[in-house]
């Protein structure tokens, strides 16, 4: 991403990979996020002529750096799958291969700005590399702006950051080029939560704040499993420590796990720095953190394969979500691949449905991570919605916590229910009637699922293993499920 200057900032993203530029500039981004569109909408096309578009997407990257006074390095840094530091350290390919391409393509003074997540350090080798091919006579400074914006909320993350970390040198022209970032970000964002510090502080600030995100889920799901095994509820014990103000009520929701881009990646680089600094210890204790995540989803797996009696063969299950968090189509580290894979390696027949995830994504996931492709094929199965994938199923596997797959108040519509449930007939005039009632209130938009029609159609005994602790256990009972949940004792006490 490239910007110019305030006051009149334009803002130029810049990819060398054309499909994905078309489809920024198109009315379907390549990523959904609630509200992105409007917002990208309203700067990319400018709004019934008030405001003039100042927000371009394009593949000149050469045109997009000689234009711009603040580059922003925003390219992905995967983990490193081979050589030296493989399955821990960061690729920093696509980093270096940014920075000579500003360095080569600059004829003016730049500021660049490392915005993807770096190891702590990269600033270094970013201004060496630099240095040592820019042009004679251009200047360049370097910054590091870690981004800490969160999937599905990131428009108001964006909007009303806790803070904007800025890490520079602590030179004339680093401080310089600093309060030149500021007076961006204070157009939008009060001062205050404006923070600088220096530039390796700022690089490590990023991936401690995810370790410690990630850890605090980690604390909770590895005390989810002595919840089962106690009686104990883990809603209630997270709950009562969150009051604690030390301790804070966020990230301690009870999970199968935690997915998303960043979690492992980050903690596994932490895990790699802390060993190339001669620190088994700290290593282990970080890689613990990713250890527990992994053990969660196995120990979610083997809890469905003991309650379906052990066996799994032929049987059909319905796995509700496979974005790796609500609100997002983003599937990467999606605690539903491991899942799903482990429920194909038992021969179930998997019918899956995700609200925002495409098809296609589903399939390259699970072909990328499965044991057999033939198995995989013939054992999944992707559905258009939530009830088709219940037809003929033993249980539902809640992975992502979507609002539409909690119970619905469908109560006067308990007609659905399967006769013999609660006492009710079926007598489908009922509900046409309730909504004709003069003076009566008009019915809020439905969310949530009528687990009533799913409970039609499964085969008995019918499960459902809620991985996200979203739907209300007692309404499903009374419709006659059975539901095992994260570290309650609902579970633990059968
Ligand atoms: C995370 C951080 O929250 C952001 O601050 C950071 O900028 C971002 O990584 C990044 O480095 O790019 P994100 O991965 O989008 O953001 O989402 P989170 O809301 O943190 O959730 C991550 C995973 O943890 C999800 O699978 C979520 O379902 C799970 N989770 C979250 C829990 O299992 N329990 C919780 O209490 C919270």
């Amino acid at each position: 991403m490239i910007a110019n200057r305030v006051p009149s900032i334009q803002v130029t993203v810049t990819d060398t990979n054309a499909r994905r530029i078309a489809a920024w500039n198109s009315a379907n981004l390549p990523i959904y996020e609630p509200n992105l569109v409007d917002l990208v909408k309203t700067a990319r096309d400018g709004v019934d002529g008030k405001h003039d578009p100042n927000l371009f997407f394009t593949t000149d990257v050469d045109r997009a750096i000689a234009g711009a006074d603040l580059i922003f390095i925003s390219v992905n840094t995967p983990t490193k799958m081979t050589g030296h530091g493989a399955g821990r350290a960061l690729d920093l390919s696509y980093v270096e291969a940014a920075t000579r391409k500003i360095a080569e393509v600059a004829e003016s003074n730049k500021i660049v700005v490392e915005k993807s997540t770096v190891p702590c350090r990269t600033a270094e080798s970013v201004r060496d590399i630099l240095a040592a091919n820019g042009k004679p006579g251009v200047h360049f400074d370097v910054l590091s702006n870690p981004e800490f914006l969160a999937e599905g909320t990131a428009i108001p993350d964006l909007l009303y950051p806790d803070r904007i970390l800025i890490g520079s040198l602590s030179n004339d022209e680093g401080i310089t080029a600093a309060a030149a970032l500021v007076d961006l970000y204070a157009q939008w964002v009060p001062r205050e939560r404006i923070i600088t510090m220096n530039l390796w502080s700022s690089e490590l600030a990023k991936i401690a704040a995810n370790a410690l995100l990630a850890q605090r889920i980690s604390s909770i799901n590895a005390l989810s499993a002595i919840c089962e095994a106690t009686g104990a509820d883990i809603s209630e014990v997270s709950y009562a420590a969150g009051l604690d103000k030390r301790i804070g009520p966020y990230m301690l929701k009870s999970s199968v796990g935690f997915g998303g881009s960043c979690y492992k990646k980050d903690i596994l680089n932490l895990v790699y720095l802390s060993e190339s600094m001669h620190l088994p210890e700290v290593a282990a204790y970080w890689k613990s953190v990713v250890d527990i995540n992994e053990w969660q989803k196995d120990r979610f797996a083997k809890r469905i394969v003991a309650c379906l009696y052990n066996t799994l063969t032929s049987k059909k299950v319905a796995i509700f979500g496979f974005a790796y968090k609500k609100n997002t189509g983003d599937t990467r580290e999606s605690a539903a691949i491991t899942i799903v894979n482990i429920l194909v390696a038992e021969r179930a027949k998997v019918a899956i449905y995700d609200p925002q995830v495409k098809e296609e994504q589903i399939w390259q996931d699970l072909w990328a991570n499965s044991a057999s492709l033939n198995e995989t094929n013939e054992c999944v199965s992707i559905c258009k919605n939530a009830y088709d994938a219940c037809i003929d199923a033993h249980a539902v596997i809640i992975v992502t916590e979507w609002d539409e797959f909690k119970v619905g108040d469908f109560s006067d519509s308990e007609i659905n229910l399967p006769n013999g449930v609660n006492g009710h007939s079926s007598d489908p005039t009922s509900e046409k009637m309730h909504r004709g009632i003069p003076g009566t209130q008009p019915r809020e938009p439905q969310t949530g699922l009528d687990w009533s029609r799913i409970a039609k159609v499964m085969r008995r005994p019918m499960f459902v293993f809620d991985g996200r602790n979203i739907v209300d256990a007692e309404k499903l009972e009374k419709l006659g499920f059975r539901v095992e949940c994260i570290g309650n004792a609902r579970s633990g006490s059968r």
